[in-house]
């Protein structure tokens, strides 16, 4: 008889563990990203299409003058690609993968943000037929201290 209950209680238990676990994930708030791009920039939208499949929120913002928020939110020339991004206070230049921006929003590291300078073949938004040239994800701050967070490898 004991041991029925004690059975009882231990389903019980698990029980409300897991339906705490599914709680935890239907209250996490999905992450938010504001994207500025030119109208004409095609690979940014893909870009922008690789953040809606890992679950970003995307505004996208279609302005003729990128500089602009380049200038704005302090992207050196060193770091500028086609598109900026802004998430959770940081800002991102170019086509980083989620997975990178995600850990930058976990670790919470003082910069004012990364970036993928340039546009290399093989990064999100940026395929072509599985060709990828080796490339770096680099953070950078206020005083243009560039530091690689990522290596990325190429292949054929
Ligand atoms: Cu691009
Ligand atoms: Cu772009």
């Amino acid at each position: 008889m004991n041991k029925i209950i004690l059975g009882i209680f231990f389903v019980l238990m698990n029980l409300s563990f897991s339906l705490k676990a599914n709680e935890k994930v239907a209250t996490a708030k999905p992450i938010e990203i504001e994207v500025y791009r030119s109208p004409t920039c095609g690979c940014c939208g893909k870009w922008i299409e690789h953040l809606k499949d890992k679950q970003f929120v995307v505004k996208d913002i279609v302005i003729d003058d990128v500089q602009v928020i380049k200038d704005k939110y302090g992207v050196p020339i060193e770091m500028a690609s086609c598109h900026t991004a802004l998430v959770d206070g940081y800002v991102v230049e170019g086509h980083v993968p989620a997975a990178d921006i995600m850990k930058m929003i976990n670790n919470k590291p003082k910069v004012i943000g990364i970036s993928v300078p340039g546009m290399p073949v093989g990064t999100p938004g940026m395929d072509m037929g599985g060709r990828q040239d080796p490339y770096q994800v680099v953070s950078f701050d206020k005083e243009k201290n560039f530091k690689v967070v990522k290596s990325y490898k190429g292949k054929k």
